[in-house]
């Protein structure tokens, strides 16, 4: 009794930055992080498991997986046929309502969701804590993806214990993310091989993960206290921390383009004429402003001068998982 089961799940940007893995197989992360789940960017995948086929069939966006991308997908669908004691193989069919692989996170929604409706359609119920773990073994940041609003991904020890954590599920004060397209195309080094090759050379890395917890516990105080400024603050300092470590490795690299300059440039210009907005950035070149609702169409206003309009996306807060 096999059935098709469909889940959704919205990417997430994390406001403390997860960098660096302890453990690479079962992902624990270095240090714990902290996000805002968005509303419009997402992911759909539908699992259904099928007697007939002799290999797992992979699509994302219409495309059949061959490569490395549909690896990721099979090896975790052997985790989940492990953990039920099934050997037989899946279609996975899975469509990204964002860039992939351009640093706006369609990992973190895109094994959230293959999370959610694997393990169902494999006959395991989770609840939310056991589909972030699970989650987390696809990507890191996925592990967050399960919860909507502010979620803390708790670092543990083990396979066990790290995990995320609704923060704050429901937002009661303006917040929300203009996302800069400036540049759709994957990226040139994947977070993975990024944060990898960090880890291994940069002589600066071992500054990053205590400096990481301390961000975090003053970004969970800002939270609480709806301090969009300081929110920014500590967001920008601490990705722009996680940015330091890549051109400090061997060989350097930077995720940085022409254009991430451009952007910045434009925030710290509207700060300075008392429009408060925060830029942060993940393993890619694209930015991301930190800002509320009110102070949007005038932020939007100043990117027009610079990027074309389609390419600024706004983004409230959005949801945790969801099956369809
Ligand atoms: P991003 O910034 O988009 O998260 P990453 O380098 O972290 O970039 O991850 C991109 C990789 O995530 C893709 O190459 C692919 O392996 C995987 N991925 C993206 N979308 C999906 C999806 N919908 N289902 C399964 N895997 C996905
Ligand atoms: C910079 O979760 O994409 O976006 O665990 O190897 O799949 P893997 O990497 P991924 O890394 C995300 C890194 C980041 C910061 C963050 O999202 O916390
Ligand atoms: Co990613």
């Amino acid at each position: 009794m096999n059935k098709a089961v469909t889940a959704r799940a919205h990417t997430n940007i994390a406001l403390i930055k997860y960098w660096g893995k302890a453990n690479a197989e079962l992902i624990i992360p270095q240090n714990s992080s902290l996000s805002l789940t968005l509303e419009p960017f997402y992911t759909d995948t539908t699992v259904e498991f099928a007697p007939e086929l002799t290999q797992d069939q992979i699509k994302i966006d219409g495309q059949l997986q061959t490569t490395m991308a549909g690896q990721r997908v099979r090896t975790f669908l052997d985790l989940v046929r492990q953990r039920v004691g099934r050997d037989d193989f899946a279609y996975v069919n899975s469509t990204n309502h964002v860039p992939t692989a351009a640093g706006l996170a369609s990992s973190a929604s895109g094994f959230a969701a293959l999370a959610a409706a694997a393990s169902k359609a494999a006959g395991l119920m989770l609840d939310r804590p056991a589909l972030s773990r699970l989650a987390r073994r696809g990507s890191g940041s996925a592990t967050r993806s399960i919860y909507g609003g502010f979620v803390e991904w708790q670092k543990g020890h083990n396979d066990a214990d790290s995990q995320a954590v609704p923060f704050q599920e429901h937002i009661d004060f303006d917040i929300q993310m203009i996302a800069i397209l400036l540049d759709p195309r994957p990226k040139k080094i994947a977070s993975r091989a990024g944060m990898a090759q960090v880890v291994a050379t940069s002589p600066y890395y071992p500054a990053w993960p205590a400096s990481a917890e301390k961000d975090l516990q003053a970004m969970k105080t800002a939270i609480l206290k709806k301090d969009l400024n300081l929110i920014g603050q500590l967001a920008e300092a601490n990705a722009m921390k996680m940015h330091a470590t890549t051109l400090s490795a061997t060989p350097p690299f930077t995720y940085f383009e022409p254009e991430t300059l451009q952007a910045i440039e434009i925030v710290q210009g509207l700060r300075n004429n008392g429009v408060s907005c925060y830029y942060t950035m993940d393993a890619g070149p694209n930015v991301k402003v930190i800002c509320s609702a009110q102070a949007t169409p005038t932020i939007l206003a100043a990117l027009r001068q610079h990027f074309a309009a389609d390419h600024l996306l706004v983004a409230q807060p959005g949801p945790g998982i969801s099956y369809l």
